[in-house]
């Protein structure tokens, strides 16, 4: 595993002779973690730092629905009960959004893959490109933890951008600090249904974080602290990844 801090502070440019080198989705780095584990609240500065795009599969879905495409469409009723889309769906919906220019050097996935199907099928798919997982960051939390943060989540309409109530208010009540959207609270964010993606994420994820754990390119962050300490943890769990001088 080799995260450069150097390569990671450029920005994807064609006369940068440091990307040039990554062109093969190179630079796929990995969010886990459980609803509410604090993913979305982390990826924005951490994918501008890895100088990547940041692609969630939930915000890819809720697109799709708001859109009402066939796949919002088909997404819907999984996605209300807190269980998750089928596999073939999701990888679909990935592999075309990595796809797109702006992923030549590799995303910072958040929320996928969710099942052992989902990993196989992005490990084949960067395989054939030349590329491969470079780290997947695991950010734990203790799942008492997860109901509270979930019950008092606030986004954003326009940007996804990710508000609590308590532990990380916006500046007026309602309204995005990034870009003035109007904030709402999700329809999974139920007590009922956030039990659901709990149990869902124990049994169908955790193998996930284990097969990754196996290839050794795991890095497990604690989530259970302030949001500036897990970014800390975070910059500090990449940063180790840097090659020791030859
Ligand atoms: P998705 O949107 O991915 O939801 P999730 O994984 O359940 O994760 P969340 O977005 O709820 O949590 P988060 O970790 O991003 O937390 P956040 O940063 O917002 O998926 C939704 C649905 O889509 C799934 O149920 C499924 O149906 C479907 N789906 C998606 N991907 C799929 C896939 N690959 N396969 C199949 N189906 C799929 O933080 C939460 C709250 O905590 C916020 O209020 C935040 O302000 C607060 N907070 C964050 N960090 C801290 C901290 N350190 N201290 C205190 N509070 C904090
Ligand atoms: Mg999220
Ligand atoms: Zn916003």
């Amino acid at each position: 595993m080799t995260l450069t801090l150097a390569v990671l502070n450029f920005l994807p440019g064609e006369g940068n002779p440091a990307t040039m080198a990554l062109q093969h989705h190179d630079e796929v780095v990995l969010l886990l973690g459980a609803p509410g584990a604090g993913k979305g609240t982390q990826a924005r500065f951490l994918a501008e730092t890895l100088g990547v795009p940041h692609v969630a599969s939930g915000d890819l879905l809720r697109e799709h629905r708001q859109r009402g495409t066939s796949l919002g469409r088909a997404a819907q009723e999984y996605m209300d009960r807190g269980d998750l889309v089928p596999d073939v769906l999701v990888v679909d919906m990935i592999v075309d959004r990595l796809n797109e220019r702006d992923a030549a050097r590799g995303a910072l996935l958040d929320g996928f893959p969710r099942t052992v199907a989902q990993a196989q099928a992005l490990d084949d798919r960067l395989r054939r490109r030349g590329g491969h997982v470079r780290c997947a960051i695991y950010v734990d939390v203790p799942t008492d933890v997860l109901v509270e943060r979930l019950a008092g989540r606030w986004l954003c309409k326009t940007c996804q951008a990710s508000y609590h109530e308590i532990f990380n208010p916006p500046a007026s009540d309602g309204v995005c600090d990034r870009c003035d959207g109007e904030l709402y609270q999700r329809p999974d964010d139920k007590r009922a249904v956030v039990s659901n993606r709990v149990a869902v994420y124990l049994r169908d994820t955790l193998p996930v974080v284990e097969r990754y754990a196996r290839q050794g390119v795991l890095q497990r962050v604690d989530g259970n602290q302030s949001i500036e300490a897990v970014k800390a943890a975070l910059l500090q769990a990449i940063s180790e990844d840097e090659p020791v001088p030859a």
